[in-house]
């Protein structure tokens, strides 16, 4: 039997959580605007937010878009809404499941990661979509395989963060290092059309996950253990020796408070990006 892969448990696990307590089925960023108050209940507001700053990029004349790393199928299903025709691409049979069922059964996806993808014949896509999706595919071969997707004069949009040279160290992961993705996409052949940085306006995300961390999922670890360690004490001792280690790792990770936006700011840039295919 193959392993689960940890990332993919965890966007499910959030996917479960905020759509439980807040109604929201979206696995990206929030686009906080200035006039909005960083909570979790304002979280959905940004993240359709967001939504609509992606969709604003898409040039006219677009009709067939390939969204990559669909998630739970928020994204598709507004650009279905809007008229597109979508196909999207998913390694993850949870996700697949969760966007099949928010998008209806007219959302094609193909099952199985970018780098693997084999859609034999079939027209070509207009856009390549890859919302918060791009860091978890190899920098070698993505714009290869995105060019192999579009029609001459077909365009890429990513709109996702990278890493940034930064003195000190943080535990917010993900992305690609940017100046490695400059390198990619100076060599790829493709024209940027736009390029913005959004860093500021994504940054306050890691505010809102911070105090869920902090008020939410601390004390109802902290009870798990009070709990155990008074009902279940040589169990409790047990797993406190066995898993030690990463139980240490988990409680430093989610009490230093490095979570924050502005280690986000410091350490990350995240970025919308339109480049095209030029027609030869
Ligand atoms: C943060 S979620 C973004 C989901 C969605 N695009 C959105 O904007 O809400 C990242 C997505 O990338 C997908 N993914 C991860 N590795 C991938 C790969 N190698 N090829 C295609 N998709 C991948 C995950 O399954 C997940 O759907």
């Amino acid at each position: 039997m193959s392993k689960v892969d940890s990332k993919e448990v965890g966007l499910i696990a959030g996917l479960h959580v905020f759509n439980f307590f807040i109604g929201t089925k979206d696995l990206h960023f929030g686009y906080w605007r200035d006039d909005m108050q960083v909570c979790i209940q304002n979280l959905p507001e940004a993240q359709k937010n967001y939504t609509n700053f992606l969709l604003s990029h898409i040039p006219e004349g677009v009709k067939r878009i390939l969204d990559v790393g669909c998630g739970a199928g928020g994204v598709a299903t507004e650009l279905l809404a809007h008229g597109y025709h979508v196909e999207g691409v998913s390694p993850s049979p949870l996700l697949s499941e969760a966007a099949q069922k928010q998008a209806g059964e007219g959302f094609k996806i193909h099952h199985g990661r970018f780098e693997d993808l084999d859609i034999e014949g079939g027209d070509k896509f207009d856009l390549v979509l890859f919302s918060e999706s791009f860091q978890y595919i190899s920098l070698d071969t993505v714009f290869e395989r995105a060019k192999q997707y579009l029609r001459p004069g077909g365009h890429v949009l990513i709109c996702d963060f990278f890493k940034i040279n930064a003195p000190g160290h943080t535990v917010i992961g993900g992305g690609h290092r940017f100046n490695e993705f400059a390198e990619a996409l100076e060599g790829s052949g493709l024209e940027v059309i736009e390029d913005k940085d959004i860093t500021r306006e994504t940054a306050p995300n890691l505010d809102v996950v911070q105090q869920m961390e902090g008020d939410l999922f601390l004390p109802i670890f902290n009870l798990i253990g009070y709990t155990m360690s008074h009902n279940y004490p040589l169990l409790s001792k047990f797993l406190r020796w066995r898993y030690r280690k990463k139980i240490d790792k988990l409680y430093r990770k989610y009490t230093a408070g490095d979570r924050s936006s502005a280690n986000f700011m410091k350490f990350k840039v995240y970025r919308l990006y339109l480049l095209r295919l030029p027609e030869q």
